[in-house]
């Protein structure tokens, strides 16, 4: 049956937003990808919604240059995602820039000159947020040579807040995260540490917890005596891009897999936190990722529940090994899909499949919860076929909304059933975009509110599950077990990925 589009009034009061108290920002890293693909437009965003603090001013770190370059640097940033001249001008005046090795001492002398003097003329009263838009080994450099230079330290009358937000990968395996954490500790409060996992940004995925939380229909449903299964799924369309140097040493897994897609999973199936503050939050997720069951550690039973891949030539595009920067004889994964169960009460036998790739036939990410089927179908001798199990798709990226499948009768004067699937699309309802999921980040970054970023424990627990299976592959494909399979750039991965599921009777859905 056809899709139709439900009409959705919306009731209630806009929310009132919270403005910050004045703060400083200093971006590392200020001249590359991540800052001005993502960073410098939030912030401009947030101005323009009223949301930066009534005083603020931003701090540029690198290894060379000066604010003279970085302003006009922002100004074309900002100008090339629409924004006018003067507000452009405007943004870029209240930035400055300091330059400096970053494992050398000039750089904190001259930041901790500029953060003070921009201070007073700004009136923080001294609060600054630090961002690590750096490669992932200068993180704990960089953190150290901050806190040696005294500029983490929350001291003087009016107890000026310093925080520092930290970027993914949070190292490469457990022991390396450990160490990283044993590092920012050294010189950080756990308050002070805001991990981003920039999924938890995302409009939809936040809606996740109000969507089951705010609504007694979905409660009694959420278990595992009504819910048959649940896939979450991220395809990108994208290959590598101009990332190979990171990408070709990270992998799928730990890409995707050890933070977004495990959070994911987390919000669909943590128990509700008594309160919606940041600690009874995090005590949830953390509890649910400690629920997963651990992927076998025997390598053919690992295929058997996670298939990893790599995309190869296909509708007109290079595979992984052609592009530039990766090795000819790269075995690194740019898909992966598993199995997951969690172990409690509430999950006990229902599968999660997970699935994340590069160079996948379309960009989308859903969550799809899939029902059981009617415990008996009246309709059977009827209606060929017995009813479709009812759907539930919380779509995250990139046509934001939900979507549910229900059973009906066809019109007619037979009894013809079909599915029909009611869906609710956020720009039609809001009339808006959905904002940037750093806009949403770096504002919780000033407040101080940490519920969306990740607690040391929670970043622990995912990378428990992915650190085994990365040993695993390690030493299976060793003994030449542990397949690497090849799927055709612009596909929906390899085969084995949909063999995965129909072991246990299932398929995956095509979103
Ligand atoms: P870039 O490769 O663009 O590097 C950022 C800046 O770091 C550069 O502009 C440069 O600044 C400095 N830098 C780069 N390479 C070196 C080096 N070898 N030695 C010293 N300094 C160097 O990184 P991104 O902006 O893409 O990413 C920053 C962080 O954010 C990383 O941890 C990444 O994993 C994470 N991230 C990025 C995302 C993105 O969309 N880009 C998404 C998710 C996470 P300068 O020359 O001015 O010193
Ligand atoms: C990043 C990964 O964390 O997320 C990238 O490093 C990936 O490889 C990106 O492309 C996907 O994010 P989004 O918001 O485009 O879905």
């Amino acid at each position: 049956m056809d899709a139709v589009r439900a009409d959705v009034e919306l009731h209630g009061e806009p929310c009132g937003e919270t403005r910050p108290a004045p703060c400083g920002l200093v971006i590392f890293g200020a001249s590359g990808d991540l800052a001005h693909r993502k960073l410098l437009p939030s912030l401009f965003r947030l101005q323009r919604r009223g949301l930066m603090p009534e005083s603020f001013f931003v701090l540029g770190a690198g290894r060379s240059g000066d604010t003279a370059s970085f302003r006009a640097a922002v100004i074309r940033t900002l100008e090339g995602i629409g924004a006018g001249a003067a507000e452009a001008a405007d943004f870029a005046g209240r930035c400055g820039f300091a330059a400096g090795a970053y494992e050398g001492d000039e750089l904190y002398a001259a930041l901790a000159r500029e953060i003070e003097a921009r201070s007073a003329d700004h009136r923080t009263g001294g609060n600054c947020l630090f961002y690590l838009a750096l490669p992932p080994d200068l993180h704990a450099p960089v953190a150290q040579r901050l806190g040696a230079a005294g500029l983490l330290r929350e001291s003087g009358e009016e107890a000026a807040w310093r925080r520092l937000v930290v970027e993914k990968p949070f190292g490469r395996d457990l022991a390396s995260a450990r160490e990283l954490d044993r590092r920012l500790k050294s010189v950080l409060g756990e308050r002070q540490i805001y991990r981003i996992d920039h999924y938890l940004g995302k409009e939809t995925v936040q809606n996740i917890m109000m969507f089951r939380f705010a609504n007694r229909l979905f409660e009694p449903l959420w278990n595992r005596e009504h819910i048959d299964h649940v896939q979450i799924t991220v395809a990108e369309g994208v290959g590598v891009e101009n990332r190979a140097g990171y990408y070709d040493r990270a992998g799928c897994l730990r890409d995707m897999f050890q933070n977004h897609m495990l959070q994911m999973l987390a919000l669909v199936a943590m128990e509700p936190p008594a309160r919606m503050e940041a600690d009874l939050h995090r005590d949830e997720m953390v509890k649910l990722l400690r629920a997963l069951r651990p992927l076998p550690r025997e390598p053919a039973e690992l295929d058997r529940s996670l298939v990893r891949g790599q995309y190869t030539p296909g509708a007109g595009m290079a595979g992984y090994r052609e592009e530039a920067g990766v090795a000819a004889d790269s075995v690194t994964e740019t898909f992966a899909a598993a199995r997951l169960m969690v172990d409690n009460w509430r999950w006990s036998g229902v599968p999660f499949y997970l699935r994340s790739g590069k160079r996948l036939a379309r960009r989308v990410s859903e969550i799809a919860i899939a029902f059981k089927p009617v415990p008996h179908s009246i309709f059977a001798p009827l209606v060929p076929g017995s009813a479709a199990p009812n759907v539930l798709v919380l779509n995250v990226q990139p046509e934001e909304g939900i979507a549910v499948t229900v059973e009906a009768k066809r019109p007619g004067t037979k009894t013809c059933m079909g599915s029909l699937t009611l869906r609710f699309d956020y720009r039609s309802v809001f009339g808006v975009e959905p904002p940037e999921a750093y806009e949403r980040l770096l504002l919780d970054c000033m407040l101080g509110d940490q519920t969306l970023f990740v607690r040391s424990d929670a970043m622990e627990a995912a990378w428990e599950l992915v650190t085994g299976v990365l040993e695993t592959w390690q030493a299976g494909s060793a003994r030449g077990a542990c397949t690497l399979h090849g799927y055709p750039a612009g596909s929906w991965g390899p085969p084995a990925a949909g063999a995965l599921l129909a072991a246990d009777g299932r398929r995956w859905r095509t979103p």
